[in-house]
């Protein structure tokens, strides 16, 4: 039997990168998978290949994760889809990096607004479905930079460690409901984000790194497969470090 079989998920940010990586794990395990995102095209296009290549249902929609009424019609999107929701993965998340001497205000808000107040404006929206059904996995992607700083990265890191506050919050919250929340911290991933880090700067980063390598999306989907499923059925509250040893 597989892992996610009649269970439905719902994966901000899922038109690409880590999102799409970790919708795909869940598909490949039977789930049936909403992608939400503000590139509403790729995410329609997304889901059609995983609708295909694993034969479960799979939708993508429009989704700004900064717009309250936005997270909770994605919501109500998967309870019409796919008759309830049992899993929200909130991987939606962009950077504005700067030196804070040089960062907008603007751009500091930008960056907390997305992968901060967006985790929670969905976690809260979730919550009403999970809660009712007393049953549900949250699932925050944090990241290395939230529990060790990064210089030039000040917003995106406060946003990061802010989710990781949030999700042990949550989890207290919710744990009496049988509501699971939970984080991983990935380290540097292969992805469009990561893309555009200078070589020298890739360099760098490599050379703090024990594994000697970036990170696949997959490797975090394969983190994210572990909390939605049924072998961290006693894990809540947790931060799951995905980053080859870079901060332990
Ligand atoms: N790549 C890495 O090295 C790395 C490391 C640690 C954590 N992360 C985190 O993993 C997550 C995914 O990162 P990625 O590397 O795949 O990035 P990515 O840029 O490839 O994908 C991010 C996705 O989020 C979507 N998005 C942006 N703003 C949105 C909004 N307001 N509402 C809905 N969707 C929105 C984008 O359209 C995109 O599809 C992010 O939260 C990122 O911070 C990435």
């Amino acid at each position: 039997m597989k892992q996610l079989e009649g269970l439905s998920a719902l994966v901000t940010g899922g038109a690409r990168g880590i999102g799409l990586e970790i919708a795909s794990a869940f598909a490949r395990e039977g789930a049936s998978v909403l992608l939400g995102d503000v590139s509403a095209d790729e995410a329609a296009a997304a889901a059609a290949g995983l609708a295909s290549a694993n034969g479960v249902k799979a939708a993508g929609i429009r989704l700004d994760v900064t717009d309250a009424a936005s997270c909770e019609a994605a919501i109500e999107e998967s309870v019409k889809t796919f008759g309830k929701l049992d899993i929200l993965v909130n991987n939606a998340g962009i950077t504005k990096d700067n030196l804070v001497l040089r960062m907008k205000p603007e751009d500091f808000d930008a960056v907390i607004s997305v992968n901060l107040k967006g985790s929670f404006l969905m976690s809260k929206a979730a919550a009403k479905v999970m809660l009712r059904a007393r049953t549900g996995r949250i699932i925050n992607i944090s990241s290395v930079v939230g529990q060790a700083g990064q210089a030039g990265q000040a917003n995106y890191s406060a946003s990061k460690a802010g989710l990781i506050g949030l999700t042990k919050s949550l989890a207290k919250e919710f744990a009496p409901r049988g509501v699971l929340v939970n984080a991983i911290a990935p380290g540097f991933i292969e992805t469009r984000m990561t893309d555009a880090l200078k070589d020298e700067a890739k360099a760098a980063v490599t050379a703090l790194i024990p594994l000697e390598r970036f990170g696949k999306p997959a490797d975090v989907a394969g983190a994210a497969l572990f909390l939605a499923g049924p072998h961290s059925s006693y894990i809540t509250g947790q931060v799951l470090a995905v980053n080859g040893g870079m901060y332990i």
